[in-house]
């Protein structure tokens, strides 16, 4: 165990934890420490009352001192079990609420983290971080406390009467002891590396189960049940081999040590049989010895393992600070400020950007979307459209070059000033687990219902929303899994639309549209445009018709710009093309 603490990596992580989450608890667990000692010292004062009682009962035979003796072991058992429960108690309140503010700080920190943070973990590893490593925290500090107040001093008690009452006899467990706590560790050690890979298995149980929910059509029209099967038994058996390797190497633990300290206690009695019967040794002192010795086992045990406990809860532990430490991808400027009030002018200054380091998506962009007016962007798909959108909301930064908002620089602007002046309908469309009203109004919180209703109505919604059992307070499952792909994108539009913003982007808001529901939403657009500046990414002629400009995009360039006519023009143009070979009527 001493060799655990000897790594200054894990005495780092143990400071942190101890300073974080053990300090702000102090009162709770100066507390459930005291308590702590008071067991530890009843444990010692019970062992210790055996040898009175020994003497009272075999040799004097007083009948007084027996009721005082029995008074005592009473008073003992009281204190002990009373210390018992407070220290429980209050060693898990702390506890439990280390967990609350472990999860709440875990949470908030991957809120804070830009997109890419999202990329580089998959939702399973995020969901065991945030339950498992939060249990493991307060793990780790329920054994640090507990082992080394409760069970060392408990041990350190019993020890002292050991030694008080039979000097000689103590040196015998003390070397049989350490032999058996010895052999225990040794086995123990192999644990930890079934421990962290249990952690990996886990998530992949979660994961497998995930895809098999949110794919569960194309897992069933494909015929993936036997691939998605054999993937859950592959990470169930897993678990199961690490599970089953964990308990091998503890229960031979148990076992061994039961054996030692069998044989030590027959070694024992056998010596002081002998030196009771041949001897004359009182046999009061002796009892005790021998309880004292018999109480010592269960702490000795628990100490002995408290290295395992500690390192599976430092896998997690590490899992935590992992994320916690991770710099964020992107970052508000310190002396952000919110954006002021202006027209709604965006343009592109030269940017170039890429995911990954190597593929240029955009290069050295320049674009303008005038205040108040409607821009289509058009192409072949992967040419980075949905990337300047991207840029625009500040999902990520350009790699060099600017991103101006009237003029600004968007990195030196908050990002919720930013945001709170876009309105934006993604190409995937999202929906919470809730009702249609929720949804609807997540576009402004505080909207009030005719608002989302009229948003509902302009967006073509509301005919649909009241066809549906409870209307409003219809729940539309996960993702919206019981609308269609239509219903589902006019409830992202009406979101969008009850947002009221000065900047509206459209990541081919239409495509899951049929053809009324999209004339319909055209006819909306033209009012909603109004005043607005809007950004829309679309596969239809009949949208980017209303655009007061048409950008071509192509590999991460603009090869083109104009009004619909203009571009027509160019007998060889790309917009000529898309025309001829792509856009929709
Ligand atoms: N999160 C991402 N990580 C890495 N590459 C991405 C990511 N998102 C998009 N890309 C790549 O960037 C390019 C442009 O994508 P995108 O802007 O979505 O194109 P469009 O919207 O024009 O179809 C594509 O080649 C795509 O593979
Ligand atoms: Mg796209």
């Amino acid at each position: 165990m001493l060799k655990f603490f000897r790594s200054s990596a894990n005495q780092r992580l143990i400071g942190r934890l101890l300073s974080e989450s053990f300090r702000q608890h102090a009162p709770a667990y100066g507390i459930a420490i005291l308590a702590m000692l008071v067991v530890a010292a009843m444990t010692g004062a019970s062992a210790w009352i055996m040898r009175d009682v020994t003497n009272e009962f075999v040799l004097t035979k007083d009948i007084e001192k027996i009721y005082i003796i029995a008074g005592a072991v009473a008073g003992i058992f009281i204190t002990k079990g009373l210390a018992t429960y407070i220290q429980a108690l209050f060693l898990s309140r702390a506890g439990n609420s280390i967990i609350a503010e472990r999860q709440r700080k875990i949470y908030d920190r991957i809120l804070e983290h830009g997109i890419e943070f999202y990329h580089s973990y998959s939702s399973s590893d995020l969901i065991i971080r945030l339950t498992q490593s939060a249990q493991a925290a307060r793990t780790v500090v329920d054994v640090l406390v507990t082992s080394f107040v409760r069970d060392l001093f408990s041990l350190l008690g019993l020890v002292a009467v050991m030694v008080i009452q039979q000097p000689a006899m103590s040196l015998f467990a003390f070397v049989v002891g350490p032999i058996a706590i010895f052999l225990v560790q040794r086995l123990l050690k192999r644990a930890r590396r079934y421990m962290e890979m249990q952690f990996l298995s886990v998530s992949k149980i979660v994961q497998v189960m995930q895809e098999t929910v949110f794919g569960v059509r194309i897992v069933k029209s494909f015929n993936l049940e036997s691939t998605m099967r054999s993937q859950m038994n592959t990470a169930v058996t897993d678990l199961q081999h690490r599970a089953n390797s964990i308990a091998a190497i503890e229960a031979v633990t148990s076992p061994i040590m039961e054996t030692l300290a069998g044989i030590a206690i027959a070694g024992v009695i056998l010596v002081s049989g002998y030196m009771i019967v041949q001897g004359g040794y009182s046999p009061g002192s002796i009892m005790s010895f021998i309880t004292a010795l018999l109480l010592a086992y269960e702490p000795a045990k628990r100490l002995a393992r408290t290295r395992v406990a500690l390192e599976t809860g430092m896998v997690g532990v590490r899992m935590m600070y992992e994320i916690s430490d991770r710099p964020l991808s992107l970052e508000e400027a310190p002396d952000a400020k919110p954006l002021k009030k202006g027209p709604g002018e965006i343009r592109f200054e030269d940017v170039s950007f890429s995911y990954r380091d190597d593929e240029a998506v955009l290069s050295q962009l320049n674009l303008v979307f005038p205040a108040g007016q409607m821009t289509a962007l058009v192409g072949t798909s992967g040419g980075g459209k949905s990337t300047v959108m991207n840029l625009i909301m500040r999902l990520y930064d350009p790699d060099s070059g600017r991103v101006l908002f009237d003029g600004e620089d968007i990195k030196h602007t908050t990002l919720h000033s930013l945001r709170d002046r876009i309105s934006y309908v993604s190409q995937d469309t999202f929906l919470f687990s809730d009702t249609i009203l929720y949804n609807i109004r997540m576009g402004r919180q505080d909207a009030t219902d005719e608002e989302v209703i009229e948003a509902a109505k302009a967006a073509n919604a509301h005919e649909f929303i009241m066809a549906t059992p409870e209307g409003y307070q219809t729940q539309i499952g996960e993702n919206g899994v019981f609308l269609s792909g239509g219903q589902r994108q006019r409830l992202s539009i009406a979101r969008a639309m009850l947002r009221r913003s000065q900047v509206l982007l459209l990541d081919e808001a239409t495509s899951a549209l049929d053809a009324e529901s999209e004339a319909l939403f055209r006819d909306a657009l033209e009012h909603l445009k109004e005043g607005r500046t809007t950004i829309a990414i679309a596969h239809r002629l009949s949208t980017v018709h209303q655009a007061n400009n048409i950008i071509v995009m192509e590999a991460g360039k603009a090869i083109e710009q104009g009004t619909h006519k203009e571009l027509l023009k160019r007998e060889n143009g790309a917009y000529r093309k898309l025309y001829d070979f792509q856009l929709m009527p």
